[in-house]
C-alpha cells in the first residue's frame, strides 16, 4: 500500500510593519471597537517594501523551513505555491521561489482556489507523495493582500494582511499523516467575492484602474452567510467520516477570515475555543497563509498523534476540511 503524506515541518514569514486598527481609524470612518466586534482583527502585517512581493515572503518562509529541517534546497523535488496574489500572472510564483532559494532540482507550479488555496495545494501535494513519485514537497501559502486591497474601503481593508507559511510534506513512516480530506467548489458564488480586472475578461486598462476593478470586491454579508454554514459543514463531515468525537480532537485549525465564523465552526463541532488555533487578531485574513501560520504558532503545543481538523472557506465559493494526525 502507498504511504500517506505527512507534514514534517512548518515555518512562516511575517512582514515587520504592523497596521493597527488605531492607524486605520485615522484615515477611515471606522473604530477599533467595530472591527474587533465584527471580525476579531486588531492588527495585520503589511509588506511595505515596494520592491518585494509574494515570492519574497514565500522564499523567506521556505528558507527558514529548510534551515529548521537541516535540508538543502537541492533536496526539494517539488514546490507548490498557493496564492491569489502571484508575483506576476506568469511565470508561476513557485518557479520564482525555486530560483530565489536555489532549489534547482524542483519543478513547481501555483494553485489558486482563493482562500482555500493552501488546503487545495496540500491535498494536491499529498497525492504526489502517496503515488510514490516524490519524497520532499514544499507547499507554501503566500499572499501580499495589500497589493489588491483598497485602503479607502472600510469594508475590505480592515480584514486582510500579508504573510507566508510553508510546510514540508514527506512520506509518513507510521500511522500519522494526512488521513482524509474533502474539498468543495461552487463557482456560482463568484459575484460575492472577486477581483474583477487583471485577467482575460477585463485586462488592465486606464478604465479598469479608475474603476478600482483591480481590488477585492466583496459582499461581506453574503459571504458571511455561506461561510458560516459551509466551514462548519465541512468540519462536521470530516469528523463523521473518520468517527471522531469532539474529545478525540486536539486542535481545530481554521482559515482565519472572521472570528465569528470560526466560533460557529467550533460550536458545531462541539469543541471549546481553547482547542481552536486563533490568531486572526494579530494578522487578519492572510488568505493562503492563515493555516500554515497557525500551525507554526501552535507547533510547540502539538504532539505526535494529535488529531487535527483543518478547515477552509474562500471565494469561488470554495471550502473543505482535512484530517491530519500530527507526525512529530
Ligand atoms: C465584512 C464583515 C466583517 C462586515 O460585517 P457585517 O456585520 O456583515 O457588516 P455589513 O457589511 O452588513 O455592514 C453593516 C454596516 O456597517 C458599516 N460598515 C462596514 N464596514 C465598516 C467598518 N469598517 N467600520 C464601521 N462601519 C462599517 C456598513 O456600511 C453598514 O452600514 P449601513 O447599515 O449604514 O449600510 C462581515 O460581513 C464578514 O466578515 N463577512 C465575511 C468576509 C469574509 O470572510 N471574507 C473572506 C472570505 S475568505
Amino acid at each position: 500500500m502507498n504511504k500517506k503524506a505527512a507534514i514534517t515541518g512548518v515555518s512562516a514569514y511575517r512582514p515587520e510593519y504592523i497596521l493597527t486598527n488605531k492607524e486605520i481609524e485615522q484615515t477611515l470612518d471606522t473604530t477599533d471597537e467595530w472591527i474587533m466586534s465584527r471580525c476579531g482583527v486588531s492588527e495585520r502585517r503589511i509588506l511595505k517594501d515596494k520592491n518585494k512581493g509574494t515570492a519574497f515572503m514565500a522564499a523567506e518562509a521556505a528558507k527558514s523551513l529548510l534551515d529548521k529541517k537541516g535540508l538543502t534546497p537541492l533536496d526539494i523535488e517539488l514546490i507548490i505555491v498557493a496564492t491569489v496574489t502571484p508575483e506576476h500572472p506568469y511565470p508561476a510564483t513557485a518557479n520564482i521561489v525555486a530560483d530565489m532559494i536555489g532549489a534547482t532540482n524542483a519543478w513547481g507550479f501555483d494553485i489558486q482556489a482563493a482562500c482555500s488555496s493552501f488546503l487545495s495545494a496540500v491535498q494536491t501535494a499529498s497525492k504526489f507523495i502517496e503515488s510514490g513519485t516524490h519524497k520532499k514537497v514544499l507547499v507554501i501559502g503566500s499572499d501580499k493582500m495589500s497589493s489588491i486591497v483598497d485602503y479607502t474601503c472600510r469594508k475590505t481593508s480592515i480584514l486582510f494582511g500579508d504573510a507566508a507559511g510553508a510546510v514540508l510534506l514527506e512520506p509518513s513512516i507510521d500511522e500519522t499523516g494526512i488521513l482524509d480530506a474533502k474539498l468543495y467548489a461552487d463557482g456560482s458564488g463568484k459575484k460575492y467575492l472577486y477581483q474583477p480586472a487583471g485577467g482575460s475578461l477585463i485586462p488592465a486598462s486606464i478604465e479598469s484602474v479608475t474603476n478600482k476593478q483591480h481590488f477585492v470586491q466583496m459582499d461581506g454579508q453574503a459571504v458571511f452567510k455561506v461561510a458560516v454554514i459551509k466551514m462548519a459543514d465541512a468540519a462536521e463531515e470530516m469528523m463523521q467520516r473518520n468517527n471522531l468525537l469532539a474529545d478525540d480532537i486536539a486542535f481545530l485549525t481554521p482559515h482565519q477570515a472572521n472570528k465569528r465564523i470560526i466560533e460557529a465552526t467550533a460550536n458545531r463541532m462541539g469543541i471549546s475555543m481553547d482547542k481552536v488555533m486563533l490568531n486572526i487578531h494579530k494578522y487578519g485574513n492572510t488568505t493562503s497563509a492563515t493555516i500554515p501560520l497557525c500551525l507554526v504558532e501552535w507547533e510547540d503545543q502539538l504532539k505526535k498523534g494529535d488529531n487535527i481538523i483543518l478547515t477552509t472557506f474562500g471565494a469561488g465559493f470554495t471550502w473543505g476540511a482535512m484530517y491530519v494526525k500530527w507526525s512529530y
